[in-house]
């Protein structure tokens, strides 16, 4: 029985195993229909989501399983005061694998040490999102045909933005990467993954303020929402709101072959006018989410694929 609380807990090979069925999924729909038969999918969500809960449901659905859950902790006991390993504890009587987003970082951990079914983390907090990972890792593969070899651009909130934790983690176990880090200072990658992953498995990295000039340097540009959530003062917030508005003038010495993704939801961080510019790829990586949450539910349930 697996948990999958980190990116870090698949190892290279599993995730390109993951690849390799979420794109036998993509090509043979009907083989994946009734693998999941009788099985229960429980999604926990103590924080919102539109993505991330309803890719898990459909993704389970589309297995032929079923869906328990909550998207709102206020409907669930939680709102009377039960803890959230006694909320475990319970639905793992009831479910043959759990989904949980939480905002405090290490919920899902703790939340797998009380439970007999696979634990998913689907967001804690500013921590991690292994399965926006997954899903980001996909698209990168199906738009690049590869995932080494690629220079990198991250921007925005890079120091709340979960999803950027997540894929640097995964992608820095890969050949050849570069990361450029695009941030204003105060919301700059956190120590613990910039010291100690990309330092510590020495990867080249460079760190700047300006958008505009690392656009020519990029293979992948990954825009990030400022987490507000995550913020103590409102007018920090405001003033570092729209840091970076992803533009078509801005995209003008861009590589032709620049992937554009964003985790969704955005707020501001990326014009509308930019989404019928064949590089934006954001929509593409919402379905690819689907696509490898079922591959995932299949191998933590091990059913035979
Ligand atoms: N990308 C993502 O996690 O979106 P949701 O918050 O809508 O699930």
């Amino acid at each position: 029985m697996r948990h999958v609380i980190d990116i870090l807990d698949l190892s290279t090979k599993e995730i390109d195993e993951l690849l390799c069925v979420a794109e036998d999924i993509i090509e043979n729909p009907e083989k994946y229909r009734e693998k999941c038969k009788y099985k229960k999918l429980a999604t926990l969500f103590f924080e919102p989501s539109t993505r991330t809960r309803l890719s898990f449901e459909a993704a389970m659905m589309e297995l032929g399983g079923n869906v328990i859950g909550f998207s709102d902790a206020n409907s669930s006991s939680s709102a009377k005061g039960e803890s959230v390993s006694d909320t475990i504890r319970v639905v793992g009587c009831y479910a043959d694998i759990i989904a949980m987003r939480h905002p405090k970082e290490g919920a899902p951990y703790a939340a797998s040490f009380k439970t007999e079914v696979p634990i998913i983390n689907a967001g804690d907090g500013g921590h991690n999102h292994p399965t926006q990972t997954l899903a980001d890792l996909l698209t990168i593969k199906r738009e690049k045909g590869r995932v080494d070899n690629l220079t990198v651009g991250l921007c925005g909130d890079l120091k709340f933005g979960r999803t950027v934790h997540s894929l640097i983690n995964a992608m820095s176990r890969y050949e050849n990467i570069k990361f450029v880090l695009i941030s204003p200072e105060e919301l700059a990658l956190p120590d613990y993954v910039k010291k100690d992953v990309i330092e510590k498995n020495n990867i080249p990295y460079v760190e700047t303020r300006s958008l505009e000039e690392a656009m020519g340097d990029i293979d992948i540009l990954y825009m990030t929402r400022v987490q507000k959530e995550r913020f103590f003062n409102e007018a920090d917030y405001i003033r570092l709101k729209d840091s970076y508005i992803l533009t078509p003038d801005k995209l003008e010495t861009a590589k032709a072959d620049l992937v554009i993704m964003h985790p969704l939801p955005r707020v501001n961080e990326i014009d509308t006018k930019v989404d019928d510019d064949p590089r934006a790829c954001y929509f593409k990586q919402v379905l690819n989410g689907k696509y490898m949450r079922m591959a995932l539910i299949l191998k933590l349930l091990e059913v035979e694929v």
